[in-house]
């Protein structure tokens, strides 16, 4: 009986965990680029400020640090530990944030 129920419930979790995953994501994954890039990523010593940048251009700059492409002290390696979906969260939350 509880086994038979199991996949049900694993199902409608799933199904109702998606929107919610998705919308957590941004401001979660953003945080991890507030400590260099400072309160709400409006900008630091040493690193730009990444608040109300244009979302496609900060997805382009994350992806060729990723690849290697745009040199870079650090953010490649940053870069690196994100997924494509996870950097288009971050680009998005970013974009909206006052510089
Ligand atoms: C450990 C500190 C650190 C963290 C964490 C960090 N950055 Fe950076 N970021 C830098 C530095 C330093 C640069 C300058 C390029 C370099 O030396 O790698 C930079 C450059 C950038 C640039 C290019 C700015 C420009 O105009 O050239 C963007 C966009 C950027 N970071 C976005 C992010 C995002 C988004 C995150 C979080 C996912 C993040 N950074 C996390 C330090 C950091």
């Amino acid at each position: 009986m509880r086994l038979k129920a199991l996949p049900g419930l694993m199902l409608a979790l799933g199904v109702a965990g998606l929107p919610g995953v998705a919308a957590a994501q941004a401001p979660l994954a953003a945080e991890g680029c507030l400590g260099c890039h400072g309160p709400d990523g409006r900008g630091a010593a040493g690193a730009a400020p990444i608040a109300g940048r244009d979302r496609a251009e900060m997805v382009a700059i994350m992806l060729a640090f990723r690849a290697n492409e745009r040199p870079g002290t650090i953010m490649g390696r940053i870069a690196r530990g994100y997924t494509e979906a996870e950097i288009a969260a971050v680009a998005e939350h970013f974009s909206k944030v006052a510089p």
